[in-house]
């Protein structure tokens, strides 16, 4: 397929593009704003097998150039951070809600089919049991209203424009490339540069892992064997406690549990996410690998590749971890 993948050049766009490319063939345009979690290193292995554009979703112009010749469109490129978005919620509108709108527009325009990368947020929080992709929509932050905005927005173009428009709905991804805001990458830095370990509330929030590929797989289903108008969800294997993932990455980095600081609560935290993936399995996806080794697997991977983090924990992120946490970073 010639895909245009929007947001590529983003920690799952990116593994979903080497997917592509190593097991599909595809032919691949990357569209990206290179905010500050988009990055070339990102795609560094791959670069010179893609097409890539610097542009924004949110320009008509840059999408019109940039989906020349491509059969679909899948879209990953959002503003994603949870606490960003309570601090500002302003970029998550127009990316996450006004982008995804030039998008649409654009694949309907050309008679594309269309694939929205989406979130297990959208349904916000359950204590028990699962949600399908039946339940309730009921987003609870500034980035999973949007995701959820936009979400209804690709499938009014399916009932009102007949537009192949299907939805993907993953759990909380982790593995290489991942920045290091999010928990996983956050905690495996700093517990490798001896830096407090900040756990929100009393860390027995529950999160359901995916392993970055396989969600990147689970992504490739979704577009080829979904049917239009149908969202899918693609949950991780395993669910955890986040103070039993914190657990698990002291343990891997050879540190102290001592390093572990209980800090305030996010506002509005979500207490458990977790994903019914059958409507998608019965399509002929499911995740391979397991939390265990999937995390071993990140540590190392993080441990290795120095080069890719070590500008970022030494550039602005150091201001962003200041404000967020009211610390410096050691180094
Ligand atoms: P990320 O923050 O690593 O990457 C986002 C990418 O989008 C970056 O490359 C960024 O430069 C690009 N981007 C942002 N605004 C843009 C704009 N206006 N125009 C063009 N490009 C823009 O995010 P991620 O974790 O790779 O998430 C990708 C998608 O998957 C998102 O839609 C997110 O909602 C969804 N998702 C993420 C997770 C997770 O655990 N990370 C889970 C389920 C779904
Ligand atoms: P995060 O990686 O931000 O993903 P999401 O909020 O989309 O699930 O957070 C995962 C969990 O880890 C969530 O319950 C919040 C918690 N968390 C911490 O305890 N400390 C942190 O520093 C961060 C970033 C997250």
């Amino acid at each position: 397929m010639k895909l245009l993948v929007c947001g590529g050049a983003g920690f799952i766009g990116s593994t979903f593009v080497r997917v592509r490319l190593r097991d599909h063939g595809d032919e691949v345009t990357v569209l990206d704003k290179l905010t500050y979690a988009g990055r070339r290193e990102n795609l560094h292995d791959v670069i010179d097998e893609i097409r890539f554009v610097h542009g924004a979703i949110e320009d008509p112009v840059a999408v019109a150039d940039a989906v020349a010749g491509c059969d679909a469109i899948v879209n990953f490129a959002a503003e994603t951070h949870v606490d960003r978005s309570i601090s500002g919620p302003e970029a998550f509108i127009v990316t996450n809600m006004q982008g995804t709108h030039v998008l649409l527009e654009a694949a309907r325009e050309r008679g594309l089919r269309y694939l929205q990368v989406s979130t297990d947020e959208v349904y916000g929080s359950i204590e028990d049991g699962s949600f399908t992709e039946s339940s309730p929509l009921a987003p609870s932050s500034p980035y999973s209203a949007t995701k959820t905005g936009a979400d209804l927005l690709v499938s009014s173009y399916f009932h009102t424009y007949g537009l192949e428009a299907v939805i993907c709905r993953g759990s909380n991804n982790y593995g290489p490339y991942q920045y290091p805001e999010k928990m996983i990458p956050l905690m495996v830095l700093n517990a490798l540069a001896g830096d407090p370990l900040p756990v929100y509330g009393d860390g027995r929030n529950v999160r359901n892992w995916l392993y970055v590929e396989d969600f990147g797989r689970g992504i490739g289903h979704a577009l080829t064997h979904g049917a239009p108008g149908e969202a899918y969800n693609c949950g991780g294997p395993d669910e955890c406690e986040n103070l039993e993932a914190v657990g698990r990455i002291v343990e891997l980095c050879g540190v102290d549990e001592s390093l572990i600081e209980f800090v305030t609560d996010r506002p509005g935290h979500d207490r458990r996410y977790s994903l019914s993936s059958e409507k998608l399995t019965a399509l002929g996806w499911e995740p391979r690998m397991r939390f265990d080794e999937g995390l071993a697997l990140t540590v190392q991977w993080y441990r290795d590749n120095a080069w890719w983090w070590e500008p970022i924990r030494s550039g602005a992120y150091r201001d962003y971890y200041e404000r967020q946490y009211g610390r410096a970073l050691k180094r």
